[in-house]
């Protein structure tokens, strides 16, 4: 049974139920309301499931500045990326003698209240520098930063109303969920797979191999914002479905959604990634090449091919706690025909590439790309979809 502990020791539960529920509903009514972004509505929910455990709410300052400057929190615990509630100076003037604050969503719903501990300036530039490393703001997480407002409230949040989904409700799971699973399938070791993308056959290789050496794999797609030019969510999940229907062993597979948005932080958002899945219960996780890397317009990525590995040697393995399965660029190899690495490749090996805008054009033209880089069956879904967007745009 997965007995991996979560970051931090326990797991955090900061969602209210039955009576408290009720009276912390009724009393946040007449609190002054301050609306989450969708980003700040995922770390919401994520904080209240203990996803994000420790974590018990936004960050207060000294969390926040031991996070950019040391990649911990202020209690020494490794943590990479900030997580922020964010207020404009006019937010700040309104509340500024409050002890407690409640959060709605776009909508106008109210979903959680906030004990006030601390509310401080937000650096734009130091934060983007720091996380991202760069001020670039054709990086979208940086175009993100300087979107916020200039200041940051920190503190304890009480979760009284889960947020509501009109998507894929049958597979969010929360960490205590994921849990009680591994445990009902008796699965002791559970790898855990991050994607913001279709599986195509280098990532199915990956989660494959990684499958080889534990009891369970758990495809765990973020489902949260992203940018615009990635897949949507919603047609990326018929993608993982029909895959796993036909390709992968249904018994030692679960499809769940991670609800983050993405930060596209490199080498800090893997170790952000590994840590919330050891707290989904998790005792691996996949990092391959450019984990959560995104590329800059001229098309050369803003990190470093396997920087988003050697970030974990910054730490001692007991304080990251779940296991890492790295693995090096993986393609098809005409020769020997069959998906290796550069690890595992014959010095003769010819990659089979086809290029992201290529295989777009190829779509888009409702062509159906080599199948040794992505299965028909998501191939279909996939000129399906860009042919909907198409037609959705005349
Ligand atoms: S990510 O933003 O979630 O990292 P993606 O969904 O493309 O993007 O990748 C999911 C995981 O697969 C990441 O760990 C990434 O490093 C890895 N990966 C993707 N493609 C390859 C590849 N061809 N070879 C090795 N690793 C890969």
């Amino acid at each position: 049974m997965s007995r991996i502990a979560p970051h931090g020791g326990k797991l955090v539960n900061r969602e209210l139920s039955g009576k408290e529920s009720g009276e912390a509903k009724a009393r946040a009514k007449k609190l002054p309301v301050l609306v989450l972004s969708d980003r700040e509505l995922c770390d919401l929910e994520m904080i209240a499931t203990g996803a994000m455990s420790p974590l018990e709410g936004f960050m207060t300052k000294d969390d926040y500045e031991a996070c950019l400057n040391q990649k911990r929190l202020a209690n020494g615990l490794v943590w990479t990326l900030p997580v922020t509630k964010s207020i404009t100076s006019e937010e700040k003037t309104k509340i500024s003698n409050e002890k407690e604050v409640a959060f709605a969503d776009s909508k106008g719903a109210l979903l959680a209240s906030l004990e006030v501990r601390e509310i401080f300036p937000h650096d734009k530039k130091k934060q983007a520098q720091a996380v991202y490393g760069t001020v670039d703001e054709a990086h979208p997480g940086v175009a993100q930063i300087f979107k916020m407002g200039e200041f940051f409230i920190g503190g304890k949040i009480s979760l009284f109303q889960h947020p509501v989904y009109s998507d894929f409700n049958e597979y969010r799971m929360d960490p205590k969920q994921t849990r009680e699973y591994f445990q009902k399938k008796n699965w002791g070791t559970i790898v855990a797979f991050q994607t913001r993308n279709p599986i195509h056959r280098a990532h199915e290789y990956l989660t494959k191999c990684a499958l080889e050496t534990v009891d369970g794999l758990m495809i765990h797609p973020l489902v949260g914002e992203t940018k615009s030019d990635d897949v949507p969510a919603r047609v990326r999940m018929e993608c993982y479905k029909v895959l796993i229907e036909k390709y992968y062993p249904k018994d030692h597979v679960l499809l769940s959604v991670f609800p983050a948005a993405m930060r596209y932080a490199g080498p800090r958002e893997a170790v952000w990634h590994a840590i919330c899945r050891k707290n989904y219960g998790c005792t691996h996780f996949i990092v391959g090449r450019d984990h959560a890397g995104c590329n800059k317009p001229d098309g050369k990525s803003y990190y470093g091919t396997y920087d988003a590995q050697r970030i974990f040697d910054e730490f001692k393995a007991e304080e990251i706690g779940i296991e890492i399965y790295r693995f090096e660029h993986s393609f098809y190899d005409k020769k020997t025909g069959g998906i290796v690495s550069f690890k595992t490749a014959p010095a003769e090996a010819e990659q089979l590439s086809v290029s992201g805008t290529k295989l777009r054009e190829m779509l888009r033209a409702g062509e159906l790309p080599p199948p040794e880089i992505t299965r028909p069956e998501v191939a279909k879904i996939l000129i399906e979809a860009m042919r909907e967007k198409a037609g959705s745009k005349t």
